[in-house]
């Protein structure tokens, strides 16, 4: 638990997949039930979700790597939007990663979503300039 949010478990799989694909987080490259098992496994990650009347209505993937505290997968049910319910959800996580004894908490954001960055900036966040570079481990190219 974390504030009013808890850990995903077992019964909120089928619902968080859902709520990110009517969120539009899904990508054909990221299998949604491969990367919550993941998190679950990690000692250094977690998924907190947000539930009404049994359905997962919110959702942030927190973790670190030693260093930084990381989000994805921010997701609010469309009909709950513009209720504070994100604000919350980023604060809880902002909290895990601060428990966990580290200062600045980073994500990514496509260039294109204007919302999420307008999102972002209200609470605090600023762009710092760095150039991402990633690699598959598999060899196939980098996609967007
Ligand atoms: C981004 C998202 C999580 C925001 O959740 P939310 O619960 O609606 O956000 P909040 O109600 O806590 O908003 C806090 C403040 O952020 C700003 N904000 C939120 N949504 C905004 C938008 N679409 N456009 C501009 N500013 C916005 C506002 O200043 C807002 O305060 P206000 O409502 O008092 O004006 C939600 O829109 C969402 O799930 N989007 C789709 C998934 C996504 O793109 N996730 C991020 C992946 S990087």
């Amino acid at each position: 638990m974390s504030g009013t949010f808890r850990d995903v478990g077992d019964g909120d799989v089928d619902g968080l997949v859902s709520l990110w694909t009517a969120c539009g987080l899904t990508r054909p490259w990221n299998d949604p039930r491969g990367d919550i098992a993941l998190a679950r496994r990690s000692a250094e990650a977690t998924i907190l979700v947000a539930t009404e009347a049994g359905a997962v209505v919110g959702s942030v993937m927190v973790g670190h790597e030693g260093h930084r505290g990381w989000m994805y997968y921010l997701a609010v049910a469309p009909a709950l939007r513009r209720t504070g319910l994100g604000r919350r959800l980023v604060k809880a996580a902002e909290d895990w990663i601060a428990a966990r004894g580290m200062a600045k908490m980073h994500l990514l954001i496509r260039p294109e979503n204007h919302a999420v960055r307008a999102f972002y900036e209200a609470l605090g966040y600023g762009e710092q300039p760095r150039v991402l570079m990633a690699r598959w481990l598999d060899g196939r190219p980098l996609d967007g």
